[in-house]
C-alpha cells in the first residue's frame, strides 16, 4: 500500500509457545484512524503493543515477522527504542498519570529528551494540553497532583503528554473503557480531530465507536486478521459471516 505509515508483514506471536497472533500481515495507512476489533483475547492488545515494542517486555514472548515504520524494521535489534515510542505513544485503558503534578505530567518526555529551559517547557505542556482539548481545566491547576483530576481529565492528560513529544503515530488500547460518558464523547471528538494529522491506532470493543471515529477496520478473530476495509464497508457489507455476526452482535 503506497500511503501505508505502518506495515506489518506476517507478524506472528506467542506466549509461553501459545500463538496470540497468527501470520498477521496488515498496513495502516498515514493520518488515518484504524480501528482494531474482535472478540477479548483475539490478540488486538498483542498487536498495538508490538507496534511500539512494549510486547518486548513481556516474558517468554517469541514473535516472527517485520513491522515497517516509514520504511524500517522497527523489530530490529539496532532500533532505538525509546526514540522509537517517541514516535509511536501509547494510551491504555486505564490512564497511567505518574504520581507527579500535572505540569511535571505534561513535560515528562521532553525532560527526559533533555529539555530543562523553563519558557521552552511550559510552552510545551501548553501546546500539547490545548491540542488534547484539556488546557482550560488544568491551566490553573498545573502545580496540583495529577491524581487529583477526574479519570476522564487524567485520560485526556496522557494523551496530552503523549502529544507533547511530537509523536507520529498514537496506539490507543480501549481508551474509554473506563470512562463515563461525557468523557468518552470527549475522547471521541479528540479521535476524530486527529485524523488527518497523526496515524491512529485504536483497539475497541466498543463496535459503534469505532463505526463512529474510525477510518479503517480489522476485525480479528482468535489471533487471525478476518476482515479489513473502509469501516463503513466492514460495517455495511462486511465480506465475512464471522465479521457480520461480531458487528451485529450476535458474538463477541
Ligand atoms: N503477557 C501475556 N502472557 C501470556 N499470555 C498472554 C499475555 N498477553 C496476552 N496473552 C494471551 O494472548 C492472547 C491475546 O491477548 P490480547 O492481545 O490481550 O487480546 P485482546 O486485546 O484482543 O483481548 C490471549 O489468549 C491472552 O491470554
Ligand atoms: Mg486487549
Amino acid at each position: 500500500m503506497k500511503d501505508a505509515k505502518i506495515s506489518v508483514h506476517k507478524l506472528s506471536i506467542s506466549f509461553n509457545g501459545r500463538r496470540a497472533l497468527d501470520d498477521v500481515s496488515i498496513d495502516f495507512r498515514a493520518k488515518r484512524v484504524t480501528a482494531l476489533i474482535g472478540p477479548s483475547g483475539c490478540g488486538k492488545s498483542t498487536l498495538l503493543r508490538a507496534l511500539n515494542r512494549m510486547i518486548d517486555l513481556t516474558p517468554d514472548v517469541e514473535a516472527s515477522g517485520e513491522i515497517f515504520i516509514d520504511g524500517v524494521d522497527i523489530r530490529r535489534r539496532d532500533v532505538d527504542v525509546n526514540a522509537l515510542r517517541r514516535t509511536v505513544g501509547m494510551v491504555f485503558q486505564n490512564p497511567t498519570v505518574f504520581p507527579k503534578s500535572v505540569f511535571e505530567n505534561l513535560v515528562f518526555g521532553a525532560r527526559v529528551a533533555g529539555e530543562s529551559r523553563p519558557a521552552r517547557l511550559e510552552e510545551i505542556a501548553e501546546r500539547a494540553a490545548t491540542e488534547a482539548g484539556i488546557w482550560n481545566e488544568i491551566k490553573d491547576r498545573l502545580n496540583e497532583p495529577a491524581a487529583n483530576l477526574s479519570g476522564g481529565q487524567r485520560q485526556r492528560l496522557c494523551i496530552a503528554r503523549a502529544f507533547a513529544v511530537e509523536p507520529e503515530v498514537l496506539l490507543m488500547d480501549e481508551p474509554t473503557n473506563d470512562l463515563d460518558r461525557v468523557s468518552t464523547a470527549k475522547i471521541e471528538e479528540l479521535i476524530l480531530q486527529l485524523r488527518k494529522r497523526l496515524t491512529v491506532v485504536l483497539v475497541t470493543h466498543n463496535i459503534q465507536q469505532a463505526a463512529r471515529v474510525s477510518d479503517y477496520t480489522a476485525f480479528f478473530d482468535d489471533g487471525k486478521l478476518v476482515e479489513y476495509d473502509k469501516t463503513q464497508d466492514v460495517f455495511t457489507n462486511p465480506s465475512h459471516p464471522r465479521t457480520e455476526d461480531y458487528v451485529t452482535g450476535r458474538f463477541g
